[in-house]
């Protein structure tokens, strides 16, 4: 068996016309998030965080415009993106539902309930549907064993979940523009 390297240097990204990093953005940055920190270095994830919430993605084109507004290498930035479950090179749905798997969720019923919707939405854990509205992921433990099964749909964490709970939650997002599972 022999190693193959793969030839990432000359590899070509997508790249559109228009920056990710807005003129806008840099402008907020420099006035809020750069003040916090000692060195540039420093404010990358809470950059990143903004990139992430504007795009539901860190496209590769972003991260090299990051790069330069904060002096940095662009594989820095790289190794940041893809050491953290938060950021994603693809695009995420307009509602990202993470089920807990782990094993409070697991003993009270996780698997019925991420049955059902892989079943309603026709979606494994970490695809997206092709409307762009969902993204299913299956989760490491949430922090809420007591409260088990548990789900984020975005950033709000709904406890106790049942089949019904999920399904008021999925058509509440179904009927929103945001895909906010708040209806
Ligand atoms: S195991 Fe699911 S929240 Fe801890």
């Amino acid at each position: 068996m022999a190693w193959i390297a793969k030839a990432s240097s000359t590899e070509k990204i997508e790249r559109r016309a228009e920056p990710y990093v807005t003129a806008q953005m840099k402008a907020a940055w420099e006035k809020e998030i750069l003040p916090r920190y000692a060195t540039k270095h420093g404010a990358l994830m809470p950059i990143l965080h903004e990139v992430q919430h504007a795009y539901r993605q860190v496209p590769y084109q972003a991260m090299i415009e990051i790069a330069q507004f904060l002096s940095l290498k662009p594989a820095d930035v790289l190794d940041t993106v893809t050491f953290y479950e938060e950021f994603t090179t693809e695009k995420m749905g307009e509602c990202v539902i993470g089920i807990c798997q782990s094993i409070a969720c697991e003993i009270c019923g996780h698997n019925a309930i991420l049955n059902h919707v892989r079943k309603r939405l026709n979606l494994e854990p970490h695809e997206t549907s092709d409307d762009g509205k969902f993204t299913l992921l299956a989760m490491e433990c949430l922090g809420s064993c007591d409260t088990a099964p548990v789900a984020l749909f975005n950033d709000t964490l709904y406890e106790n979940l049942t089949i019904e709970g999920v399904d008021r939650l999925i058509d509440a997002a179904q009927k929103s523009s945001t895909g906010s599972a708040h209806s």
